[in-house]
């Protein structure tokens, strides 16, 4: 069932993304890590992560790619309606009160961490961020990070804005100076893959979310099915565990195209 959704206010947020601040009625309260499917009659359907919500409002971050995104970029403007299908999946495990995390984002994977940081703050937990961006151009949300989070570490593949490089270049630094109990990340698959391994070297336990072409949305469809345990991406995730993301023969390998055929991932 679709519900009828209303732009109460939009912004450019960086170079590529636009923020979109969604006013609805009788939505789900979401968790961190959950997606939406967001349909515009006669453009197209896409699934988008939940940025932030609170009751009647969704916010997502979306990032000018190929034809749905950049109609949402170029035609959609304040007052427009869409239509969503949701909220899907599975998200993030809360942290735990008092406890200390740190999220990994590389790119538009930020947008719904920025979620999961605000409710595990308000609930007891201490926040770290290591945000990755191609350029300085590319950073959003960082003063938002900032309100909430003990540190946010910011990386740029240009060196234009906080550290030069990727965001896993310092993660081993950060997990030997601190004592996360859980690293979220999402982003890039190459980025996930990587914090896997960094993690797993130090017994820290990961959860990723990761992100497959989708059509149902609601795991009967098989587009998004990750071998070799027909883990479907849509509905057992998009977010994994460490234990889940081990066995997943997949991960940075393959995707699936609409036909379910699999293509190397670039
Ligand atoms: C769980 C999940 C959460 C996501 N969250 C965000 C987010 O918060 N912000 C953001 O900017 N992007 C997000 N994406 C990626 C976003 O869905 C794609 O960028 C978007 O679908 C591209 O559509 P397009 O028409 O602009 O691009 P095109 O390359 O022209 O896409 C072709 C068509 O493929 C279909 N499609 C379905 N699923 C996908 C997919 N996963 N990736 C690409 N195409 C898809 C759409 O119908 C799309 O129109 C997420 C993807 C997933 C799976
Ligand atoms: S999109 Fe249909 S099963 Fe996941």
């Amino acid at each position: 069932m679709y519900i009828p959704a209303r732009i109460a206010k939009t912004y450019q947020a960086s170079v590529k993304v636009k923020i979109y601040e969604l006013q609805v009625e009788e939505f789900e309260p979401p968790t961190p890590g959950q997606f939406v499917m967001m349909w515009i009659p006669r453009v197209g359907e896409i699934p988008l992560s939940i940025a932030y919500y609170r009751e009647g409002m969704i916010k997502l971050a979306i990032a000018k790619r190929g034809k749905v995104t950049t109609y949402i970029h170029e035609k959609l403007k304040e007052g427009d309606r869409v239509y969503l299908r949701g909220p899907y999946g599975r998200g993030f495990t809360l942290p735990r009160t008092s406890s200390e995390f740190l999220v990994v984002g590389g790119g538009t994977g930020s947008a719904p961490l920025y979620y999961l940081a605000r409710i595990g703050v308000s609930k007891g937990a201490q926040c770290d961020a290591l945000l990755g961006f191609e350029t300085e151009k590319h950073l959003f949300f960082i003063n938002e990070f900032k309100k909430i989070c003990r540190n946010v570490y910011v990386v740029t593949e240009n060196g234009g804005a906080g550290a030069k490089g990727l965001p896993t270049h310092y993660l081993a630094n950060l997990l030997a100076a601190h004592n996360y109990e859980t690293v979220y990340t999402c982003g890039p698959e190459m980025l996930l893959l990587e914090v896997l391994k960094i993690c797993d070297a130090v017994g820290v336990r990961v959860e990723a979310s990761l992100e497959r072409l989708m059509k149902c949305a609601v795991g009967v469809c098989g587009a998004c099915v990750l071998d070799p345990l027909g883990l479907r991406v849509c509905k057992d995730g998009p977010v994994f565990s460490s234990e889940v993301l081990r066995k997943i023969s997949d991960l940075g390998k393959w995707w699936r195209d609409f036909d379910g055929r699999k293509i190397r991932l670039a």
